[in-house]
């Protein structure tokens, strides 16, 4: 299992806010910031990481650890990464449930696994040697995808949830990415998150994309749309009060747009416990 936190609303820490974070206190509950741009590097960066670190929690999460590749770890990744977990002490460490690296050269795409047997077993031991490493669980995120493998047996929700149960990880689970994959290969979105394994549920992700008509594209840019609010809504009622991000990562508006985003996901995860609340007492009361 994976200790849930009550962490609240949080936003991604971007370089665009980096003035308002050093001169004021902007009030969220929690800042993620992405591990690879404060790796092996000082400067403004770390400096406003330790900044931000003081006030509110940080929880790291990373882009290219590649736990699905076949590759070796990346021992140097590992090393500069256990370094800035150690110095940031934050709240959760995560990564994506996906590959990216073959022979030396990297994608800069988080390529979908084959959901087989023996990528569970190649995924687990990767994930075990990496939480003995860190001596910490890993969070694990599921990635949205535009392709699928004829020699997949499962579906992505099977595989995703037999992966963190085996592996004893964390899940965050990005309610966008389970949206974009659902259109772009016609599951449900739904069963998706009724599949998830609830002890093992660390984060939920919100953001928003581009709808090309013919595909959908996790651009993380623009509002979260209707649809994917009343998906999360759903997560809430099934999965319960999870620490949720919401990430805004292409055209980054400015810090109070942002904000405003992160306490519309608090006011619908209150809202959907009071419905929740009110629906179980009138059944109470016969
Ligand atoms: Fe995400």
């Amino acid at each position: 299992m994976f200790p849930r936190l009550d962490l609240g609303h949080g936003v991604g820490l971007r370089s665009r806010h980096y003035g308002e974070f050093l001169e004021s206190q902007p009030k969220v509950d929690w800042l993620e910031a992405i591990s690879e741009n404060f790796m092996g590097t000082g400067g403004r960066p770390l400096a406003v990481l330790d900044k931000v670190r003081v006030d509110r929690p940080v929880v790291l999460h990373g882009v290219s650890l590649g736990i699905g590749s076949v590759d070796p770890l990346d021992e140097q990744y590992l090393k500069e990464w256990k370094q800035l977990i150690d110095r940031i002490e934050p709240a959760m460490v995560s990564d994506h449930l996906c590959w990216g690296r073959y022979q030396g050269r990297y994608s800069h795409d988080l390529l979908p696994m084959p959901f087989t047997e023996e990528a569970i077993g190649h995924v687990v031991s990767r994930v075990q040697a990496v939480q003995d490493r860190l001596k910490r669980q890993l969070v694990l995120e599921n990635v949205s995808s535009y392709l699928t493998y004829p020699a997949s047996t499962m579906s992505e929700a099977e595989f995703t949830a037999e992966v963190a149960r085996r592996a004893d990880c964390g899940l965050l689970v990005d309610i966008n990415n389970i949206y974009v994959s659902a259109k772009n290969h016609g599951f449900d979105p739904k069963a998706y998150i009724d599949a998830m394994p609830l002890e093992h549920v660390a984060q939920f992700h919100l953001a928003g994309h581009f709808n090309r008509g013919d595909l959908i594209i996790d651009t993380h840019e623009g509002h979260i749309i209707d649809e994917v609010w009343q998906l999360y809504a759903y997560a809430v009622e099934r999965l319960g009060r999870v620490p949720t991000l919401i990430e805004w990562d292409t055209g980054v508006p400015d810090l109070e747009t942002l904000l405003a985003e992160a306490e519309k996901a608090r006011v619908l995860e209150y809202e959907t416990f009071e419905r929740a609340n009110a629906e179980a007492e009138k059944v109470m009361l016969g």
